[in-house]
């Protein structure tokens, strides 16, 4: 894994997405997996901006996100649909018809999953998938657990899910307790992945990632066996991390 140490989140943000759009100069019609959280919103406003400067065009973009969280319309404003228009795909010039996301209307888990499956399996293997990190080393929403999962799923939140992500919503009542997520076997099949980690809450988790035992119950620790994993974190991150 290369490490790129980036003094805080803005750096790492612009760092980020100088590599993003870079990869959309040199192929404009290449497959991004995208995230949602915290993470990546400071690389999206630079993106952004370099769109608004005439830097990138989006134009023959093509996009799939991680994941959704079941239950929540694309309307919602907690949905990572609403989010990705709201934080991306309003402000740049891509084809929202080349965006993809789980839908999270659909209750239908087993048809949904093929579906997502369908559309991930057309539009190929991502040139470029941005992971953030979740506190128990998830990546989409693939918790820990005893295997590592292929395909799309439908996966039951964990608590330390559900806390962290708590903020977004009025009440722990209201946070989903199940999403689509894309499986690690297409993660893994991403040509090249960019892991962001910013805050010393990661510390821990990322120093986990980065040199301890690559084993399902830190789902992020099987990034260790991908050929192309750029990790681009803040000092604050790196804080536990011998390098
Ligand atoms: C989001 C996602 C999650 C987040 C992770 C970190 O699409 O798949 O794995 O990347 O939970 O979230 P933040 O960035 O909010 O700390």
């Amino acid at each position: 894994m290369e490490l790129i140490k980036a003094k805080n989140y803005e750096d790492m943000s612009r760092k980020a997405a100088e590599i993003i759009a870079g990869l959309v100069r040199e192929k404009p019609d290449c497959v991004l997996g995208l995230a949602t959280g915290s993470t990546p919103v400071g690389t999206y406003k630079e993106l952004i901006k370099m769109y608004e400067a005439g830097e990138a065009d989006f134009s023959k973009v093509k996009t799939a996100n991680l994941d959704e969280y079941v239950g929540l319309s694309g309307e919602d404003k907690r949905s990572y649909r609403y989010f990705m228009n709201d934080m991306l795909f309003d402000h740049i010039n891509i084809d929202k018809k080349n965006t993809f996301i789980p839908d999270g209307l659909n209750r239908d888990e087993k048809g949904e999953c093929e579906r997502y499956e369908k559309i991930l399996k057309s539009l190929g293997d991502a040139d470029l998938q941005i992971l953030g990190l979740g506190l128990n080393g998830h990546i989409g929403f693939n918790e820990p657990s005893d295997h590592f999962p292929k395909a799309t799923h439908c996966v039951r939140l964990e608590r330390s899910t559900i806390d962290a992500n708590k903020r977004f919503f009025s009440s722990e009542d209201e946070v989903p307790k199940e999403a689509y997520t894309m499986g690690i076997g297409t993660i893994m099949r991403s040509r090249k992945i960019l892991l962001l980690v910013s805050g010393e809450g990661k510390a821990d988790i990322l120093s986990r990632v980065l040199s301890g035992k690559v084993t399902p119950a830190v789902p992020a620790s099987i990034l260790q066996f991908h050929p192309n994993v750029t990790v681009i974190a803040d000092e604050a991150a790196l804080k536990l991390s011998e390098l």
